[in-house]
């Protein structure tokens, strides 16, 4: 295998350990439903080796169905998640095997298929970058699985750098052009493309996402429970599900505690907050005088080089998101302290972009002009429409693979079980 084939093997093998990681606790809790919301985690262990061997296997090489008679239960489309429990969907050993025996095959089919011929799969590695991505995205499923479960002991910590106090509240974006979303990534989706010129007024864009002191402030001072804050649908779900506090907050003594995996310790109030909702994110952004940036705003203030006339891939650069940086891949359990990546700045001084939470834009995830879905319509286009909000920049449970400047996801704005915060915008005064 040539150097490129060796990176795309290093990157399978990577994210199968973090995939089996997270898939080793004993029978039962694998098996087990623990939110309506989320499938059992053998579930997810299965279908991203059914994707593999979709995706891999059979269309880029050709090959037969290893068990036909599984492919619906792991059909995301076919099975609900809240039906998902009821499948006769392969137990942990069996789960395990098969996707051993997807992968041994997939390692041949790398080695034998072309990545520079004119098979759009190929080229690049195309196919490979789906399904890499793709269990990254599962993995971060997973982990939000393990969060709902409660149980304790699963997830693991590593040391992040400490918060940096001072600095400005927002940074200023000059109006103008900027190239959002890519014709040259080679990984990059179908959602991602085609690249477009956006033209924006100027504004001004948080210079950080919005940390749990100023969300705990935003209900001291009754944000919850003023109608003016809050858009029609955003009420009525606040109202029927009674929310008063991001997920996962509990009050106790006129303190926040949280409940992290399984624990529940004092709210750290110099992180950003997670586990809102857009309708929350939104109400916040409305009691603080400001909106929710558009998804061009974001993208722009994230990755725009004005004096370069290019984008980067990432607020600092082009170089791989490193421990000072961000705070992807699952270094620690949790979002890092506001200001404490000063290295990880944009071009306009925006810090925290990558990393940390996902932050809701204002957007509807909608089709770019001349969009073309590739390789299947199930992985963008059936979601485009005025259902979800865009989120962007990745969480501290994303992996670098599946986060750069342009990467989009996208989920209902009453959800909360992500690893879900936002920044605020406003735009200039004229
Ligand atoms: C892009 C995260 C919204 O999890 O529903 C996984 C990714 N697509 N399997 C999702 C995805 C197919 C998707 N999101
Ligand atoms: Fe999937």
């Amino acid at each position: 295998m040539n150097d490129f084939k060796e990176r795309i093997a290093a990157q399978l093998i990577a994210v199968r350990d973090r995939s089996l990681a997270y898939t080793e606790a004993e029978d039962d809790l694998l098996i087990r439903q623990h939110s309506p919301l989320m499938s059992p985690l053998v579930w997810d262990l299965a279908h991203v080796g059914n994707y593999e061997e979709l995706w891999v296997l059979r269309e880029a090489g050709g090959m037969t169905p290893l068990r036909p008679e599984i492919d619906d239960i792991y059909d995301a489309f076919k099975t609900p998640r809240k039906d998902r429990p009821s499948l006769p969907f392969l137990g942990p050993a069996e789960a395990r095997r098969y996707i051993e025996g997807v992968r041994g095959r997939v390692l041949d089919v790398l080695d034998r298929v072309d990545l520079e011929g004119p098979s759009p799969l190929h080229r690049d590695g195309f196919v490979f970058g789906l399904v890499i991505q793709h269990e990254h995205q599962h993995d971060e499923t997973m982990l939000a699985t393990l969060q709902l479960s409660r149980e304790p002991g699963l997830v693991r910590e590593g040391e992040l750098p400490p918060g940096r106090a001072g600095g400005p509240d927002e940074v200023h974006v000059p109006a103008g052009r900027f190239l959002m979303g890519t014709d040259t990534l080679p990984w990059a989706y179908d959602n991602e493309r085609p690249a477009t010129w956006v033209d924006l007024p100027g504004y001004w864009i948080d210079r950080l996402p919005v940390g749990n002191a100023a969300y705990a402030a935003f209900i001291e001072d009754g944000g919850y429970d003023d109608q003016r804050f809050w858009t029609p649908e955003g009420w009525q779900w606040r109202q029927r599900k009674g929310i008063t506090a991001p997920l996962f907050w509990t009050r106790e003594g006129g303190s926040w505690y949280r409940d992290r995996f399984g624990r529940t310790e004092p709210v750290p109030m110099d992180e950003p907050v997670q586990h809102v909702s857009w309708y929350e994110a939104d109400a916040y952004a409305r009691w603080a005088g400001k909106r929710l940036p558009t998804e061009p705003e974001w993208e722009k203030a994230c990755g725009w080089d004005q004096e370069a006339g290019r984008a980067r891939r990432y607020p600092w650069g082009e170089s791989d998101p490193g421990p000072s940086l961000a705070n992807l891949g699952h270094r620690a359990a949790r979002p890092a302290p506001l200001g404490a990546y000063p290295g990880g700045a944009s071009p306009y001084g925006a810090e925290q972009m990558i990393g940390d939470v996902w932050e809701w834009t204002s957007s509807w995830f909608q089709a770019y002009p001349g969009f073309r879905s590739f390789p299947y319509k199930e992985y963008s286009e059936v979601f485009f429409g005025e259902e979800y909000r865009v989120l962007r920049g990745g969480s501290w449970a994303a992996d670098p693979a599946a986060v750069r400047t342009t990467f989009r996801n996208w989920d209902y704005p009453i959800r909360r079980q992500i690893f879900t915060g936002f920044r605020c915008a406003r735009s200039e005064l004229v």
